[in-house]
């Protein structure tokens, strides 16, 4: 499988047998899937007693997210059910993967995004990709409410994560985890939006464990943008804010099994700031080559923040770890998305001349 000499194959060629998909689904894919499992000696450091960290570096699937999982699944069901219209709401990413999906199966796509808050090379993907692309006068939580109205109408697909299918795709990231470390991680570290992707990852290494491709399943660490964080603080957010804008979302469509996940695995969810998140994020690009986008970032943050001695808390599982333990975390979209939020925070580049004295006394 995706070894030298072979093509790369989607997620539901890799994983038919796990996926809700029959001989007669019409496979609808970009070849997803089979993501660098990256590791990190220097994360790994900050845990010390022989831990290791690995990067899952989800920003090189087709569309630049983890939603190409998802979306491969969710609209091969729904073109084999005869849809011609596939509609989600989204903070960008979603909607990207949906809209290019979508074009591959030859379906029409809307996309309902939240106005004023999306990344631009999101909305950039959603247009090239040939989507309607629907401009809400409200938050993503209000985009996802109507599309929720939306269910049920004749010939469309609702993609969002609402739809089961989506979170069954998303779960084979745990399974490729679980094959590349040969089991799985004792702690898996992602950050949480909608909280689809942290129950999909639960679902796939529970899997994983009762057919005995892993011995354990690993304790669960969401975190969430301090502006963002109805999970953490246990109640809606009305107006979420932060300007990791992926994850700027007040009620989760997947609240209730996200908190199954972090209290069944023994994980637990915690928040970080917008500034802990950039700082992450140019720590992460500038120290291990990887330019990974904000709400990425917060897993990086999160794991920053609670590896620091100083700041340390009892009851964290990254407090606590064995010796020899693995740690897995989740870089969910590229950093290319969204290059203002990078730009609003660096300086210009410096000026110089066209010659070789010029440049050799700014180095
Ligand atoms: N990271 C990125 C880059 C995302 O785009 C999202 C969610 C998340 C993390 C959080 O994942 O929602 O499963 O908890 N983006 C959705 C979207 C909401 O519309 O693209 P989650």
């Amino acid at each position: 499988m995706n070894t030298p000499g072979h093509r790369r194959i989607g997620v539901i060629d890799r994983y038919r047998d796990l996926l809700p998909v029959t001989e007669n689904t019409p496979v609808i894919t970009l070849n997803e899937g089979s993501t660098p499992l990256i590791e990190s000696p220097k994360l790994a450091g900050r845990l010390g007693r022989g831990c290791r960290v690995f990067l899952k570096y989800e920003g090189l699937n087709p569309t630049g997210s983890f939603k190409d999982r998802g979306m491969t699944v969710a609209v091969s069901l729904a073109a084999e059910r005869g849809a011609n219209t596939v509609i989600c709401a989204s903070t960008g990413n979603t909607s990207a993967a949906a809209a290019a999906y979508a074009a591959r199966a030859g379906m029409r796509c809307a996309v309902l995004l939240p106005s004023g808050n999306i990344a631009l090379g999101k909305v950039a993907q959603a247009f090239v990709y040939g989507a309607t692309v629907i401009s809400i006068n409200g938050n993503f939580d209000a985009c996802l409410n109507v599309v929720r109205d939306l269910r049920g109408e004749t010939n469309i697909a609702v993609v969002n994560s609402i739809n089961p299918d989506r979170l069954e795709g998303q779960k084979t990231a745990a399974f490729e985890i679980v094959d590349e470390l040969g089991d799985a991680p004792v702690v898996h570290v992602l950050p949480v939006g909608n909280a689809g992707n942290i129950t999909a990852y639960w679902k796939g290494y529970q899997e994983y464990n009762k057919l005995q491709r892993a011995t354990r399943t690993p304790r669960m660490i969401g975190f969430q943008a301090a502006g963002a964080a109805p999970i953490y603080l246990d109640r809606v957010v009305p107006s979420p804010e932060t300007a990791a804008s992926a994850i700027r979302i007040g009620n989760p469509a997947s609240w209730a099994r996200a908190k199954i996940a972090i209290t069944e695995s023994g994980g637990a969810i915690d928040i970080v700031s917008d500034d802990e998140i950039f700082e992450a994020q140019l720590w992460l690009a500038t120290h291990e080559g990887i330019f990974a986008e904000p709400a990425s970032a917060a897993a990086v943050a999160g794991f920053l923040k609670c590896t620091d001695p100083s700041r340390r808390c009892g009851s964290c599982p990254l407090a606590q770890l064995p010796e020899n333990s693995t740690v897995v975390l989740t870089l969910t979209g590229h950093g290319l998305k969204d290059v203002a939020a990078v730009l609003d925070r660096r300086p210009a580049p410096v000026p110089a001349e066209a010659n070789k004295a010029a440049v050799l006394r700014l180095l």
